[in-house]
């Protein structure tokens, strides 16, 4: 008897976190969260998976260096790492937008006397493409959170970030300005572990496939 293959599956510890889990649930492949036990790599309920639990940002380095054959990531952080995976299936949760937005009292697209706008965002590679695009000029200054409280702070002008409800912007006095991105939940594999563990792959791509459509 040969040993079953376990996929090693990635998720991120944010926002995607509950509606992957529900998925997974869906499935029959449950897992406890991370928060109850700590642990943080363990094995699904119906022995299919190994589920590693990172931080979003880090799904699609995972995946992309193969220590993690699969993982479920937000569209954001991987179009900001462009790591070279395969992309094979949109989920439809976590859709959200990523947005330029200032304060209602701070000019956009452009500051007066030609100042250079500070714009302070977690995602600085995306941030720098957009305003190459549009020409404008800026200073990028890359923060890890709580994005929205750099302009309140000094530390920025505008801001790049998520949004959802548009609750957080409204909250911190900031209102959108330009779209950048449509954002949502995908699947990513790891392109060699495609090739040697095809079988595993098509199984998992197609319950979550049946299971979101
Ligand atoms: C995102 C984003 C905003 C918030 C927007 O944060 O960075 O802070 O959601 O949601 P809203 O429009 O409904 O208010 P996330 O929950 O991804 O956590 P983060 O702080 O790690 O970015």
């Amino acid at each position: 008897m040969t040993a079953r293959t376990v996929l090693k599956l990635a998720l991120p510890k944010g926002r995607l976190l509950e509606p992957s889990l529900t998925l997974l649930r869906s499935i029959g492949a449950a897992v406890s969260e991370p928060a109850a036990t700590r642990k943080l790599l363990v094995p699904s309920s119906d022995g299919t998976l190994s589920v590693l639990f990172v931080k979003p940002a880090d799904v699609p380095v995972y995946v992309e260096s193969g220590a993690a054959d699969v993982g479920i990531t937000g569209t954001d952080v991987l179009r900001e790492t462009a790591a070279d995976v395969l992309e094979p299936l949109a989920l439809g949760f976590g859709r959200c937008r990523m947005v330029v937005a200032s304060p209602t009292q701070i000019p956009y697209p452009a500051l007066p006397g030609g100042v250079t706008p500070r714009v302070a965002t977690k995602y600085p590679r995306l941030t720098r493409a957009f305003f190459a695009e549009t020409g404008q000029g800026v200073e990028v200054i890359t923060v890890s959170g709580s994005v929205e409280v750099a302009p309140l702070l000094g530390l920025s002008h505008w801001i790049v970030d998520l949004v959802d409800t548009g609750r957080t912007l409204r909250e911190n006095g900031l209102v959108e300005r330009a779209p950048i991105l449509d954002v949502g939940a995908v699947v990513v594999v790891n392109r060699a572990s495609q090739k040697l563990r095809l079988e595993e792959h098509q199984r998992l791509l197609q319950a979550l496939h049946d299971a979101t459509t």
